[in-house]
Formats: structure tokens, sequence, C-alpha cells
């Protein structure tokens, strides 16, 4: 007789997001487009746009610390901390390591940066996955965060499907979210030039059409994978499906791609996507591309909206990283979730944000080009209330990105005003 092995998964998961917006519609007018191609054709309402004060860094942390408030796990237990990220800020030092020092973390801890475009955080995530099963961890919990800003040149197709924003999740024994079958993945690779970002740039280059076909033979070639190495877990067990979500309508390509490889027709895969994939996209609705976040929002979307009704039930999991590599997954949905995804108040930093004009987006894209060279403020920054040491913060602390100093190193702020909005 086998003993059953200690659940491992998803503990808790928490978003931080832009403070800024733009409506697809406006976007869509400023382009001289008809706002249905960008609202119905791509299934984008709202755009995050990072402000001056925003980076990977500030986002990332920012996600995090609204973790350890709402899901009561304390920076001590956290025995390894990575970063998936397409939007490094340093060709050498990595965004974990920012992250670590302006959350506090131990310093025995194993701390990283992971990139496959929007693959990073699922690799990070089996990863860490697989640290704890090991035995590794000796009891610790890993933190996994996906952060990233989605940005394509001004004008071009790709701008609706931009976004910013950052997931943050505990990994440990005995989660309160979602239990991961560890070692049951189903992978998919193979070398593209769908989507890349060159050394120099800062916006993405991609063959948008093709890019699509690459998602979704990645797709099929994960899924056939998944099954292969499925012992547990059977395809028609699976109550709902999160994709990687750049647009929203390509979830619903997803759902008719893989239903297809089950026998199902397109109509009836469109008439079950109400059901099954509809509730995973409110939040990138709102917030649009996310790269490496993009999946994990998905779930935290569904948790958000169905969790109570789908405790016990199974959901498969789908994450494409351009270039490309696929990982096909499943996650059972914890007793008790439905309880504890409604005490993390997962859609709670949708609240109250700032909706910008098309020239204020376009100005904050200028402005944008000099962030990573811009000098420090002699004084603090206009509109920073209560600026206090990075190394020190308090609950309610925001990370904010303040500028480089003589050496280019990178220099982070909290304060304290924008967090208490967030978790109202
Ligand atoms: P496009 O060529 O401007 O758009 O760019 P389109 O002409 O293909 O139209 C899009 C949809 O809108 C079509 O529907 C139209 O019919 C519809 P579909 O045929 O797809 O079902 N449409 C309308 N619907 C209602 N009313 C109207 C109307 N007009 C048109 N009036 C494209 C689209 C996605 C190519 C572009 O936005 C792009 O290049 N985006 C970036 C690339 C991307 O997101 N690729 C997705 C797969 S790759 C991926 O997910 C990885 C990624 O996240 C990066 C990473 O891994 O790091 C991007």
């Amino acid at each position: 007789m086998t003993t059953p092995r200690t659940p491992i998964g998803i503990d808790a998961i928490a978003f931080s997001v832009p403070d800024t917006y733009i409506e697809a519609s406006d976007l869509a007018a400023a382009r001289g487009v008809a706002p249905e191609k960008y609202t119905k054709g791509l299934g984008v309402s709202r755009i995050a746009i990072a402000g001056p004060d925003e980076d990977p860094v500030t986002l990332a942390t920012n996600a995090a610390r609204r973790l350890f408030l709402l899901s009561g796990r304390d920076p001590s237990e956290i025995g390894m901390c990575v970063v998936g990220t397409e939007t490094a800020v340093d060709h050498s030092k990595p965004v974990a390591s920012y992250v670590h020092g302006l959350l506090g973390l131990p310093a025995q801890c194993r701390v990283f940066e992971t990139k496959h475009a929007c693959f990073g955080a699922t690799a990070a995530l089996l990863g860490a996955t697989e640290w704890i099963a090991s035995g590794a961890a000796r009891g610790r919990s890993a933190l996994v965060i996906a952060t990233d800003i989605a940005r394509y040149e001004l004008g071009t197709a790709g701008e609706p499907t931009q976004g910013a924003g950052a997931v943050a999740m505990l990994i440990s024994e005995r989660p309160r979210l979602v239990e991961l079958d560890v070692g049951q993945t189903g992978s998919f690779a193979r070398n593209v030039h769908d989507f890349w970002r060159p050394l120099h740039r800062k916006d993405a280059l991609v063959d948008g059409h093709f890019s699509v076909e690459c998602y979704l033979d990645a797709l099929e070639g994960a899924y056939t994978d998944w099954k292969a190495s499925a012992r547990d877990a059977v395809p028609s067990e699976l109550a709902r499906s999160c994709y990687h979500v750049p647009y929203g309508k390509m979830a619903s390509k997803a759902h008719r791609r893989r239903l297809a490889i089950e026998g199902v027709s397109q109509d009836d895969a469109d008439a079950r996507f109400a059901t099954e994939v509809a509730p995973s996209l409110t939040f990138s609705a709102q917030i649009g591309n996310v790269y490496t976040a993009s999946l994990y929002l998905s779930l935290a979307s569904l948790l958000a909206a169905e969790a109570s009704e789908l405790e016990g039930a199974q959901v498969g999991l789908y994450s494409y990283g351009s270039g490309c590599g696929a990982e096909f997954f499943a996650a059972r949905v914890a007793a008790g979730a439905g309880a504890f995804a409604r005490h993390l108040d997962l859609a709670g930093p949708l609240a109250g944000r700032r909706r910008l004009t098309v020239e204020q987006y376009e100005e904050l894209r200028r402005a944008d080009a000099d962030a990573d060279r811009r000098a420090i403020p002699a004084d603090r920054p206009s509109g920073v209330d209560d600026l206090r040491a990075a190394t020190a913060p308090g609950p309610d602390d925001h990370a904010v990105y303040l500028g480089v100093d003589h050496s280019e190193r990178r220099i982070y702020g909290n304060v304290q005003r924008v967090a208490q909005r967030r978790v109202a």
C-alpha cells in the first residue's frame, strides 16, 4: 500500500496592477479602428498602463505585499523566491533580488529570475513545486511572482494587446487554494520567431498571426503530452480551463483547439466556452496581456468567481511562452478554497484605478523611454507622501521606482497612500 502524498500547490494568490489604464474603445477611436474590433474581435476592454514610478520590481513587490497581508503568511516562512519576467530591468541583477530586499525575506533563501517569454513563471512554479516535493524545502514555502509590462510600438497591431501587472503566489504543502499533480505535465517546445524583443528594445516585435498559430500548435502538443502523462487525471474531468491570455479571444480559439482533440465540434466548444472558460477572463479583460502573469491572472479570476462551486474539481492550465515553449497541467481546487478566496479579495486591486486619455498614455510612453536612466530626484518626488527606507516596509507600504543613482543603481522607495486604497 502506498502512503498518500502530502498535497502541494498554490496556497494563496494576489495580484497588483498599475494605477492607470486606457479604455480600449478610446484607443480604437484614436487609431481610426472600429471599437468592436478591440472589444469583441480581441476581447479587450481596458489596458493597464504603468506610470513613471511603476516597473516590474514595484509591481512584483506590491503583489507580494498584498499576498502576505491577506494570506496571514509571514515572509520568514519563505525559502525560495523566484520571479518570472520578460521585462527584466537589468541584464545581470535579477528582479528577484530587489524583491527579496523590498520584502525583507530571509537571507537563507534561493533567489533567482526565470525567463522564457510568457512561460517564465510557469517554469518557476513547477520548479518550486518539485523543490518542495523533493524535501529540499524543509517545511518552508516558495514565493513565485510573475511580473511584466507588455509593450508594442504605438500604432501597431499589437498595441491593443498590451497590459501590465504582477501575480504573486505562495507555493506550499497543504495549499488552501489549488493542489498540483507534481510531475504530471505535458510539454512542447519549438524554435520559432513568433515574438521577440532584441536587447536594445523596450517594445516587443511580433509576427502576430503566426504567433497565434504557434500558440495553438503548442497547445495541441502540450495537451497531447499531458494526456499521455496523466495518471490520476482524465481530460473529461477538467471542469474548467485556464489559458494563457494575450487577449480574451485567444482563449476561445484555444478552447476550440483543445476540445477538437477530444472530438468536440467547434459549435459545441463555443457553447461550452461560457461555462468552462469565460469566468477566468474577467480580470484580463480589465488589464490586458501581462505576459508571465497572464495564466495566473486567469486562475485568480476563476477562483474569485467560482472557487466554492469548484472545490474538489479539476482545472486545466495552459502556459505558452513565445519562442516557443509550453506546458499543460492540471490543478484540483482545495476543500475550503471558496471561503479563503473570498477572504483574499482577489478583485480588490481593480478598484479605484484612474482612466488616462490616449494623449496622456502617449506622453507616458515618451517619458518612459528614459526611465532606466532617470536620475533619482534630489528631494522627495512630488505626490509621494511618507517616503521611508525601502528596507523597513510596513504592512501598508507600496513600493515605487525613483530612478538611478550616479552608478546607475536602481533605487526604490515606499509610499503609504496607494497601498491603503488597494487593501481597503
Ligand atoms: P490584427 O491583424 O490587427 O487583427 O491583429 P485581425 O484583423 O486578425 O482581427 C482580430 C479579430 O478581430 C479577428 O477575429 C477579426 O475578425 C475581428 P478572429 O478571426 O481572430 O476570430 N474583428 C472584428 N470583430 C468585431 N467587429 C469588428 C472587427 N474587426 C475585426 N469591427 C493580432 C491581431 C492578435 C495578430 C495582433 O493584435 C497582435 O499581433 N498581437 C500581439 C501578438 C499576440 O498577442 N499573439 C497571441 C499569441 S502569442 C502569445 O500569446 C505570446 C505572447 O503573450 C508573448 C509571450 O509569450 O511572451 C504574445
